[in-house]
């Protein structure tokens, strides 16, 4: 049997509900606590540059109660001098650097970590270093992957958005997608990095990303979120990692 699929729960879109009122709620952080009882192993939160969901505020009082609970912070940022600055002052226990344009809805694409080596190899360095591990967010493209590798890189997210997308839609291309993400976990594992998955992920897309044996961990926020409307965060989450668990076992 593959090893334990962990589950990230992204709760950044708690905060965008929040700030569509500018009040203080619903509180992601409340949000992060019910996540973890639920059947998280880590929360993930993507501060940007512009703060349009999570802020500063937020990542402190996110870090202070993981850290008090032993559960790691995965925080997601942008390649910039700002978000290492803040990376270097709170050492989380994973970042993940992500591609950011103000003008998109969600992370659209992968990074360019074959055309941007020089710029993202140091900061892969000093994150390390103030004991970080790092993952790149990429798509399963095999120069990518081997890109991500030459930077130190100890993780690779796989970017699951388009397939999901293609599956939710019954996209002809839908198997083909998901064979390179196949291709491209078996790729990254023979390099020896970590896989972790996400993005666009639903209870209709997760069994085939987690019957993925090299792949170890997803995260997952908007469509949980989302779910949490109907059924509450807690049953949300138990249901994905319910399906989670039953995808991996038959592998
Ligand atoms: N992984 C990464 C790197 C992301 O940028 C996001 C979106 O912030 C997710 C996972 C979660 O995606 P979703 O909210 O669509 O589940």
């Amino acid at each position: 049997m593959s090893a334990r699929l962990r589950l990230g729960v992204n709760i950044d879109h708690v905060a965008t509900i929040r700030n569509a009122r500018g009040v203080a709620y619903p509180d992601p952080v409340r949000a992060a606590i019910v996540a973890l009882e639920a059947g998280a192993d880590g929360v993930t939160a993507h501060l940007r540059e512009d703060r349009r969901h999570i802020s500063d505020a937020d990542i402190e009082r996110l870090a202070a109660m993981l850290r008090e609970r032993g559960r790691p912070l995965n925080l997601e940022m942008a390649v910039t001098s700002e978000m290492l600055n803040i990376a270097l002052k709170h050492r989380p226990p994973a970042v993940c650097l992500v591609p950011e344009r103000r003008e998109e809805r969600t992370t659209e694409g992968g990074l360019d970590v074959a055309g941007g080596h020089n710029w993202i190899a140091p900061f892969v360095e000093k994150l390390r270093q103030t004991g970080s591990r790092v993952s790149l967010f990429i798509g399963a493209d095999p120069l990518q992957i081997e890109a991500a590798s030459r930077t130190g890189a100890e993780v690779i997210e796989l970017h699951t958005g388009s397939y999901c997308d293609a599956a939710r839609e019954g996209a002809a291309n839908a198997d083909e997608i998901l064979a390179a993400l196949r291709a491209g976990a078996q790729q990254a594992a023979s390099l020896g990095l970590e896989v972790h998955a996400g993005h666009g992920i639903d209870y209709e897309t997760v069994a085939p990303i987690a019957a993925m044996p090299e792949v170890r961990e997803l995260n997952i926020g908007h469509f949980l979120v989302g779910e949490a409307i109907f059924v509450g965060l807690a049953p949300a989450v138990a249901e994905m990692r319910r399906r989670m668990d039953a995808a991996r076992a038959l592998t």
